[in-house]
């Protein structure tokens, strides 16, 4: 038998990036997608995008295509994009606004909630409760809405019940989209994150997020012993007193992270001028200064949470060497583009750094791509959320085949 990812992980080098099987073959991203996102909870949407009844987004994962729609009871569903006659897809768009799902091919028209409405001459016998859509496990995390493809999912609510009240003081059930862009990254996903979980590329290739988002590994990195600098915790006190959860929380196994991070001062939003974006806040964060509350989940998201504004980013895989990145900001509802704020002022910074961070990535994918290519080491403190993500994505990938090895023996 072939060497599983699982196995070849048992003997990489810690504090060193994978070999290169790990960023360009096509078998190793399918067992990424079998072990990793066909059975972890995926970050989706926000809640916001679906903002009335019959608005749908359609999402695909891997070979899964999935379709998330507002029903009329206000809830948002997902449900597997496939005809339960015939298996045509239904809906061809990548998002839209229906009464109901109706199928292209012969018309069969189901319900918001996935019930099956109407089927032409299907016989006397036939039952159309046996044929609802197949349904997608679905959460709606404080106005983050969140898929599971697995038909038994791991546990959601141990991350939400410590996400909830992080999340809460930013109200994203009043929220809208101002502002939604997918880049299409030439890169093996890891890279993606990888990137994501430096800074120790930001002094040479961001200049626009520079001007507010801290040079400071403390910031974007993990502590090793859990403590940090007099000044972070004093932040972090300072915002919790102000009713803005901020503590440094990692889960046990690593899969996310939560901490209210300072701004460089005196910045209080990503703008070039560090000034807010907006002039109305998202949310109830009293603390102009409270900075951004950084949260990441493995594999599919993260994010930043201000006083003014949020922006979710998703990270989907596509191929072994291309990864779809969408990020989405957010803004109160009633906040009026040209009058509350400028919308490219609210967007260029992150427009910049996203399209940096993809050249970067690519550039990255490229030099991994030649066979010349060997692991090098991480920098132990620029790189400590580097180390921490590889450290993941091996023990996820390990215990993804714990249960098989089990059962063989
Ligand atoms: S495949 Fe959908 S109605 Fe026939
Ligand atoms: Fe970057």
């Amino acid at each position: 038998m072939t060497q599983t990812a699982a196995d070849r992980l048992v003997h990489r080098r810690p504090a060193h990036s994978l070999e290169r099987d790990f960023y360009v073959s096509a078998e190793i991203f399918q067992q990424d997608l079998d072990q990793i996102f066909y059975k972890e909870w995926l970050f989706a949407i926000p809640a916001a995008q679906l903002r009335k009844t019959g608005e749908y987004a359609r999402i695909k994962i891997g070979a899964y295509d999935v379709i998330l729609v507002r029903g009329n009871d206000g809830e948002i569903r997902a449900f597997h994009n496939t005809c339960r006659h015939r298996g045509s897809i239904l809906c061809k768009a990548s998002h839209g606004k229906v009464a109901k799902l109706v199928c292209p091919y012969h018309t069969w028209t189901y319900d918001l909630d996935g019930s099956l409405l109407w089927a032409r001459d299907m016989g006397p016998d036939f039952d159309p409760g046996a044929h609802r859509l197949h349904s997608v496990h679905t959460r709606d995390l404080c106005g983050l809405i969140y898929i599971c493809l697995a038909d038994d999912p791991p546990d959601f609510e141990a991350f939400a019940a410590t996400a909830r009240p992080y999340l809460a003081v930013h109200d994203l059930h009043r929220a809208k989209v101002a502002h939604r862009s997918s880049i299409i990254e030439q890169g093996n996903w890891k890279l993606v994150w990888e990137n994501n979980r430096e800074c120790y590329h930001c002094v040479g290739n961001h200049p626009e997020l520079c001007k507010s988002f801290p040079l400071d590994p403390e910031i974007a990195g993990v502590s090793e012993d859990g403590t940090f600098s007099a000044s972070l915790q004093g932040h972090f006190d300072r915002c919790e007193a102000a009713g803005a959860p901020a503590r440094f929380v990692l889960s046990d196994d690593g899969q996310y992270r939560l901490a209210r991070m300072p701004l460089e001062a005196p910045a209080v939003s990503y703008t070039m001028d560090g000034k807010a974006a907006v002039r109305r806040n998202l949310g109830h964060v009293s603390l102009p200064d409270a900075g951004t509350l950084l949260k990441f989940h493995y594999p599919s998201t993260w994010n930043h949470f201000l006083p003014d504004i949020s922006l979710t980013f998703r990270v989907t895989p596509i191929s072994a060497t291309e990864t779809e990145v969408t990020t989405t900001w957010l803004v109160h509802e009633d906040a009026v583009e040209g009058v509350d704020y400028d919308l490219e002022r609210l967007t260029e910074v992150w427009i910049a750094t996203n399209d940096q961070d993809r050249s970067i990535v690519e550039d990255n994918q490229r030099g991994i791509l030649s066979p010349a290519y060997t692991p090098g080491p991480y920098s132990p403190s620029w790189e400590s959320g580097v180390i921490q993500f590889v450290d993941w994505y091996a023990d996820a990938m390990t215990r993804a085949q714990a249960p098989k090895a089990m059962a063989a023996e």
